[in-house]
């Protein structure tokens, strides 16, 4: 979309400083497995602090097309599951929407039913890899076309899928993840290797629904056979959204906050530990009473920030919040340089191009690679940014108005509503200054 399409645009005026408590909504990933297994499972389960947004009720509609009872009750979202072959022919294509991590999870479960089925997606998801999840369920014995590596995407019946011992190149947990759902109707065990490590949230989720999976950061075993509904499964509140929250707090003067019931799974943050490294003042506190993902308190307080290299062994811990990495070494001392990341070309735009013409729209000096940047932290200028349609680059680019000289318009703001519909109240509760410029 170009800017004169874009339907929204919101200005970021350079803020004061940036405090208060705060809780963040539920995590994207985890919610998204949450409806899943639920429709999955045998029974009811009732989820409490499910992110509503709009690529989550791609997944909730997803499940409701499939004949799964879903319904809001009391609170939280009630999902009557039918077992693994209890779901309905949709007759109709099911719709993604920007959702990628819905369309690739669906997939797995998909390539294991008895009746036929076609996705698709809005052109930023139809344009994005498909056929990394589509050759390891091959192997399993699913049959799934496409053109071009694109959706939309036909899935027909298979005979059998086969239990399979899989080694996975492409560093990514939707791939995983699709594997291990389709994995829970194979005739025999499934073992799969992965090059790196990815998030873990469908390996913990699986086992709190009673599945026989053992794993560690380099091999899952996972035995097939039904799930039982949960009766009380909380979300912890997404990282990924609380991240938007931590650098902000970094970069502006003065500023402090504290961001509870957030989940700290190992291997989501490893942002925090990027930004440490960098001289940021994060504590992180984790509750005691943890179930089956480790969720806490983050403190953060205003620091000078300096350029490092960052390990490429934290890439994977942090490819969501890469953007946010680049708006923080734009604003540190001294170089930064970002590499081994050529995974955030095939995101919901290609960040690596996107955040270099940002930070460059912005006066910062930016050097381009394939596979990440290399950033000289300097004075940011404001100005006018599009979004590229991408709701994690429309958000580092407002948070920029933290540290930089003059207020920033963003153009193409609307795909917010995918993952962090609250954004700017919670911000600009805290102290931010966002606007509608045409209200
Ligand atoms: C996700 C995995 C990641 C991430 C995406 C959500 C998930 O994608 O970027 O936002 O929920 O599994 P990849 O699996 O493509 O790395």
């Amino acid at each position: 979309m170009t800017k004169s399409e874009s339907k929204q645009k919101l200005l970021a005026k350079k803020p004061g400083s940036i405090a208060g408590v705060v809780s963040i909504p539920g995590d994207k990933s985890i919610s998204h497995r949450a409806i899943i297994l639920s429709m999955l499972a045998q029974g009811r389960t009732r989820i409490h602090n499910i992110l509503d947004s709009s690529d989550t009720n791609k997944s909730l509609n997803a499940a409701i097309n499939l004949g799964i009872e879903c319904k809001k009750k009391d609170g939280c979202m009630e999902i009557r599951g039918k077992g693994l072959y209890g779901l309905k022919d949709p007759g109709q294509e099911l719709f993604f929407g920007n959702s990628g991590t819905s369309m690739r999870l669906f997939m797995g479960v998909l390539a294991a039913q008895k009746f036929s089925s076609t996705l698709s997606g809005d052109s930023s998801l139809n344009s994005r890899p498909m056929e990394r999840v589509a050759v390891p369920l091959r192997k399993m014995g699913a049959r799934i076309e496409m053109e071009n590596d694109h959706a939309p995407i036909q899935i027909y019946p298979s005979d059998q899928i086969i239990g399979t011992k899989q080694r996975l190149n492409v560093p990514s947990a939707q791939v995983k993840s699709a594997v291990l759902l389709a994995a829970l109707y194979a005739n025999s065990k499934t073992v799969l290797s992965t090059s790196s490590v990815t998030r873990n949230h469908t390996e913990l989720m699986l086992e709190s629904f009673g599945c026989d999976i053992r794993h560690n950061e380099q091999e899952i075993i996972l035995e097939q056979g039904e799930l039982k509904g949960i009766n009380a499964l909380t979300i912890p509140g997404d990282f990924s959204s609380a991240s938007f929250l931590i650098l902000a707090s970094l970069i502006a003067k003065d500023s402090q906050i504290i961001i509870k019931n957030v989940g700290l799974n190992p291997t989501r943050i490893g942002f925090l530990k990027i930004l440490q490294m960098m001289g940021g003042k994060i504590t992180t506190t984790i509750d005691p009473n943890n179930s089956y993902e480790i969720q806490g308190t983050i403190k953060v307080k205003s620091s000078e920030l300096h350029g490092i290299n960052v390990p490429s062994n934290l890439i994977p811990r942090s490819i969501d919040e890469l953007p946010l990495v680049f708006l923080a070494a734009a604003c540190a001392k001294g170089t930064t340089t970002i590499r081994n990341a050529t995974e955030l070309r095939f995101k919901e735009s290609d960040r690596i191009t996107a955040m270099a013409t940002l930070l460059s729209q912005l006066s910062i000096d930016v050097k381009e690679f394939n596979d990440g940047l290399t950033i000289n932290g300097g004075v940011m200028s404001g100005g006018e940014i599009d979004s590229f349609g991408d709701h994690r680059i429309a958000m580092t680019a407002l948070i920029a108005s933290a540290c930089s000289k003059a207020d920033i318009l963003v153009h193409n703001t609307e795909n917010i509503d995918t993952s962090f519909p609250n954004f700017v109240g919670i911000m600009n509760q805290l102290g931010m200054d966002i606007i509608d410029p045409e209200c």
